[in-house]
């Protein structure tokens, strides 16, 4: 494995406080970078000092899209250590971003020992708090400097760390989500199911539309019906209906979610009825309003599991378990978190341990 380079900052920044932290906005001392080319692949990788990177206004990137990105967290256990949740298969769904867009493909060993390493740099950044977590974001853009549609020749990849606060600083919130009937975020044979930036852009009028009425997210419908529950938000959905947890299967216009993964094994392992299958939003709301819907939550990285309170679709509302946390929401939260600082078994080895 190439040996990793480390330039370390000159002056270290002061750390946030547990109630300055937010979502994304305030980060680590370090990055790690990596270069690709055609003659050496990717190569140089290196820690250097966080901060702003110069680019030409031609690259890529900017006007093409070609970028990937992921998402992860790392934890404080009470040993003191460092608990990285999942992240070889964070790696491997970013190499499955890089085949769609033409993005050459990554060692994942070599960019795990480069996490490990700057982890170790900015060990200092991972917070304690209950609750609290040391967001990674790896992504890798196309750097040619050449206006024209063909993949870039060449990239690079960085991975910054941002401290993030309890996402439920004040207990469990149930949020309101909008069905979105206009607008839709991907489509089957398209990008949806990898992390690059257009998804994103091209979920955000709806998302803003919805806010201006009260709503927290847009619950996303198929692209080609508007009938099929796809996701919510960032994240991907589940109903439990009759005893029985559903989610849309991934069917290429979905996000594959570590966060739906870990939810339907631990599901699994509790003999709790979980299918995969389509599920229509006239069904949904049928259920809502009959009283057969007892739970539906989001899961994703960020909130681990988000319950949703009450969803709006054309002119009909319903709330659902009265607004309120249901009791398998609750579970299934605890049992992640639990994992992911280390106070429940690790039955399925999703943590390196990182030891500081
Ligand atoms: C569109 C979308 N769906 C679902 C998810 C949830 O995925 P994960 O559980 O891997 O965070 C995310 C967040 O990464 C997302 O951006």
């Amino acid at each position: 494995m190439a040996d990793i380079a480390i330039n370390l900052c000159k002056n270290r920044k002061t750390i946030p406080t547990t109630d300055e932290l937010g979502f994304g906005v305030h980060f680590s001392d370090h990055m790690l970078v990596m270069d690709y080319n055609l003659e050496k692949g990717w190569h140089g990788t290196r820690i250097e000092p966080y901060g702003p990177i110069q680019i030409d206004p031609s690259m890529m990137a900017l006007h093409y899209g070609q970028a990937i990105f992921e998402g992860m967290k790392a934890f404080r256990a009470n040993d003191g250590n460092i608990n990285l949740f999942r992240a070889r298969d964070h790696f491997r769904r970013f190499n499955d971003s890089a085949r769609r867009v033409c993005i050459p493909e990554i060692d994942i060993e070599e960019l795990f020992a480069g996490l490990e390493k700057l982890l170790e740099v900015d060990n200092q950044w991972v917070p304690s708090a209950h609750g609290t977590a040391l967001y990674i974001r790896p992504f890798i853009f196309a750097t040619d400097e050449f206006l024209g549609v063909r993949p870039s020749h060449t990239y690079k990849l960085m991975i910054i760390l941002s401290p993030v606060g309890a996402y439920y600083a004040e207990g469990f919130n149930p949020v309101k989500i909008m069905v979105e009937d206009k607008y839709v975020r991907a489509v089957r044979g398209g990008i949806g199911e990898i992390k690059t930036p257009g998804n994103y852009a091209a979920s955000l009028l709806a998302a803003v539309n919805a806010q201006k009425k009260g709503f927290t997210q847009v619950l996303w419908l198929d692209a080609h019906e508007l009938k099929w529950l796809e996701e919510v938000g960032t994240m991907n959905i589940m109903v439990k209906i009759d005893g029985e947890v559903i989610t849309p299967p991934l069917n290429g216009s979905i996000l594959p979610g570590m966060t739906r993964d870990s939810t339907i094994k631990i599901l699994s392992k509790w003999n709790i009825p979980v299918v995969e299958k389509q599920i229509s939003i006239d069904e949904v709301m049928q259920a809502a309003g009959n009283g057969h819907l007892q739970e539906m939550f989001g899961t994703g990285t960020a909130a681990v599991i988000s319950p949703v309170g009450s969803i709006q679709y054309k002119e009909n509302n319903s709330v659902i378990n009265n607004g309120e946390v249901g009791e398998l929401s609750q579970k299934l939260f605890d049992e992640i978190t639990g994992i992911q600082y280390g106070t429940q078994p690790d039955d399925n080895n999703w943590i390196d341990t990182v030891k500081v």
